[in-house]
């Protein structure tokens, strides 16, 4: 028996950072897809072949006494796989489950460029082994088995990234000490918006304790622009269901220099923004952890011209439809 099982990229639209802290953030599910296959083993081990991560064909096989074998080290392919072995660890134990798997993960986004591939990653490895095991989860559980797993893996991380590569859509999160808020964004009108990237130079997890030792040294200070930025998200959500493009856009903005604040941003990002914001983008900002990664920009009638001033700064642009289905099984054969 065969399953495949994808799940979306995300976008992060407003309040990164902030969002660890507890502040609502606003994110949606973009149509680049990352889809794990998996298959039965019988010897109880797990076996990962990643394909179109960072670079081709790594085959990693974990033992069942956990160790893990790299047949072939490209190195960045190993922060995806603690990724994938994490959310199989808390899958098994969360449903009694010691089947072996084989699992090959296949990506039509770069991995590591800020587009929640850790998150497609993990939720998509959830939901595989729970349907090839002949398990049935609900959202609820893949959302946070995927969560439990970035949090895992990275220390630190909100439920953002994992709830809209599980449910899709435009979604408003908010952390809270039980069970996230999670709640569908309705758009008063299109969002139509380019992404840009550059390679990345630090992770998720680095730039999140890089934000965490900000805040011990000026803590007065940070809080209030995580505050800021928490109140932006609130104004920016009103003015999205209310299709405020303008309002939206001078958020994205404002959103962007209180993130550059954080220390988050390079020249490389800043660079993408303002090029986009000089070929008529109506807002954008820096899109996800940073240090490289993506920005988004928000470019009504200019999505062409945005897209090229964005490959003019060196970057990589994306124009990509928003709000697509979340985790999903594409294929099961008997
Ligand atoms: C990373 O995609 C977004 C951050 O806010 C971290 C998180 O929410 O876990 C930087």
């Amino acid at each position: 028996m065969k399953v495949v099982v994808s799940a979306p990229g995300v976008v992060k639209f407003f309040g990164e950072h902030a969002v660890v802290y507890g502040t609502g953030a606003i994110a949606a599910s973009i149509d680049k897809r990352l889809y794990v296959t998996a298959k039965l083993r019988t010897n109880g081990e797990v076996k990962i072949a990643a394909y179109d991560l960072s670079t081709h064909g790594v085959i990693v096989t974990l033992k069942p006494n956990g160790e893990i074998v790299v047949g072939t080290d490209y190195g960045k392919v190993i922060p995806a796989i603690a990724y994938v072995r994490k959310a199989i660890e808390l899958t098994r134990e969360y449903l009694g489950e010691r089947a072996g798997v084989e699992l090959e993960i296949k990506s039509d986004m770069p991995v590591g460029a800020g587009l929640g591939t850790s998150a497609a990653v993990s939720v998509a490895t959830v939901f595989a082994y729970a349907t090839i095991t002949g398990h049935e989860l609900e959202k609820r559980e893949i959302a946070k088995l995927g969560h439990r797993t970035e949090l895992t893996v990275q220390g630190a991380a909100s439920p953002m990234d994992t709830a809209v590569a599980t449910y899709g859509g435009l979604l408003y999160i908010k952390p809270t000490s039980s069970s996230p808020i999670i709640e569908p964004v309705k758009k008063g009108a299109e969002l139509p918006t380019v992404i840009g990237y550059v390679k990345r130079v630090a992770t998720t997890k680095e730039l999140v304790a890089w934000v965490r030792k900000l805040r011990d040294r000026y803590t007065k200070l940070v809080d209030q622009i995580i505050w800021a930025i928490g109140e932006l998200v609130e104004r920016a959500r009103v003015a999205i269901e209310k299709g405020e493009l303008r309002t939206v856009g001078e958020l994205m903005n404002i959103n962007h220099g209180l993130l550059e604040a954080l220390g988050v941003s390079d020249k490389r990002l800043n660079d993408m923004v303002y090029a986009a914001r000089m070929a008529g983008a109506i807002g954008a900002k820096l899109s996800g952890a940073g240090g490289g990664g993506c920005m988004l920009a928000l470019a009504p009638n200019r999505l062409k011209e945005v897209a090229t001033a964005i490959a003019i700064a060196n970057g990589t642009p994306i124009i990509t439809e928003l709000g697509v289905e979340g985790v999903r099984v594409e294929k099961v054969e008997k």
